[in-house]
């Protein structure tokens, strides 16, 4: 039941766990032009691969929609995602609309960089905050075997350099770790780039987010010893969270160069201070990044659904709420269904 107080502070209220919403992440296309080896493998993201049809994805003024009411809810961070964002004609228009929404404090953009170098200064001018990008090593044969394209590495330091030089900053990188491919030496050496250009690197533990990137806990790089060989170089220091809900915990170098960040979804899950709701490209709603079903809000927007029903139906979703998936982690999870990350953005 939503309290009087709960309304007037614009909130969903807490789900079942008391965690309030206050982050959403809009996927706008479930395509990309990288076949991550830890996200869209090849062998099951192939040319016959059924994605989703243009008409079936949400039009820029349906998202906008959606996310007005989701700020009504309480929600004031939007981050956009895919698949690859950027694959999307035209995205600095979704970024200006949703920029406008009463409440929302700031829009920001997860992207694999190899189109940026071209789109950062429209995203700019659109209003975009800042963006992070994803890239998993400085080595080309390492960066091609994981992304398999032939997309250079090249590339999306070009797409980084030109966020930079446009503003959208701090600037964030992604790296995700797997055991044997681009640990040790991989690690040190994005941290140093970080440090030299003022990027912050964030080591995300490999998740086994989806049912296809074949997930074995051996691949894992505890993020401790992440932490350990990095500041056994640079020392580091533990930093508090930005704000409550942060995923990364951020260590702070002490010569001042910086700051890094590591996504620990294995070795310490942060499910009780999840805040985030996940929206798909065709509008579906997912309170968990590990979740099997979404939640169709498509047909409600399509259907002649007011904003007040369509506000109702998400905040009774909301309140059901009971996701901790990372935190409930078994070897027999990890063979459940799972929608895919590529889905839901990560
Ligand atoms: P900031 O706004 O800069 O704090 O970024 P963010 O951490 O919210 O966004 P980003 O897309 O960079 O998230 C980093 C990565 O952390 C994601 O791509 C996921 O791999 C992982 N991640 C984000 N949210 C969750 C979550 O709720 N649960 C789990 N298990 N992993 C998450
Ligand atoms: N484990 C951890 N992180 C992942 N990402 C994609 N798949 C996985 C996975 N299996 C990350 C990407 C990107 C973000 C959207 O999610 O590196 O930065
Ligand atoms: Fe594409 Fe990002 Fe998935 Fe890589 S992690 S395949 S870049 S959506
Ligand atoms: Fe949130 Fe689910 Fe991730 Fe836990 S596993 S932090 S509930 S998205």
């Amino acid at each position: 039941m939503t309290t009087v107080s709960d309304r007037i502070a614009g909130s969903a209220g807490g789900d079942q766990l008391g965690r309030g919403l206050r982050d959403l992440r809009i996927s706008v296309t479930d395509r990309c032009n990288f076949r991550c080896c830890y996200c869209m493998p090849r062998d099951v993201f192939g040319t016959d691969f059924p994605f989703m049809k243009h008409a079936e994805l949400l039009s820029f003024e349906e998202i906008a929609r959606l996310a007005k009411v989701f700020a009504g809810l309480g929600v004031r961070k939007l981050r956009l995602t895919g698949g690859e964002p950027l694959l999307r004609h035209g995205l600095e228009h979704l970024v200006a609309q949703l920029v406008a929404i009463d409440g929302v404090d700031e829009v920001a953009l997860t992207t694999n960089g190899s189109l940026l170098a071209a789109k950062a200064q429209v995203l700019r001018e659109a209003g975009l905050a800042r963006v992070t990008v994803s890239l998993d090593s400085l080595d080309a044969p390492t960066f091609r075997a994981m992304s398999d394209v032939k997309i250079p590495v090249s590339r999306v330091m070009a797409g980084i350099a030109a966020a930079a030089a446009a503003g959208l900053t701090p600037v964030k990188i992604n790296t995700v770790v797997k055991r044997g491919v681009n640990d040790g030496q991989h690690i040190l050496d994005l941290a140093a780039f970080g440090r030299e250009q003022g990027y912050t690197v964030r080591f995300i533990e490999f998740m086994d987010v989806g049912a296809s990137n074949g997930w074995r806990l051996d691949e894992v790089v505890p993020a401790a010893e992440i932490v350990t060989a990095i500041s056994t170089r640079w020392p580091l220091e533990p930093v508090d969270p930005t704000y409550l809900g942060e995923v990364a915990a951020r260590y702070r170098y002490l010569d001042g160069a910086g700051e890094i960040g590591v996504i620990t979804s294995i070795t310490q899950p942060f499910c009780g201070t999840c805040t985030r709701a996940r929206l798909s490209a065709k509008g579906e709603l997912y309170t968990c990044l590990f979740a099997n079903l979404g939640h169709d809000l498509r047909a409600l927007l399509r259907g002649g659904a007011s904003d007040a029903e369509i506000e109702q139906r998400i905040q009774g979703l909301w309140q059901g709420r009971r996701d901790r998936y990372s935190a409930q982690r078994t070897t027999a999870t990890v063979g459940l269904p799972k929608v895919e990350m590529s889905y839901i953005g990560g």
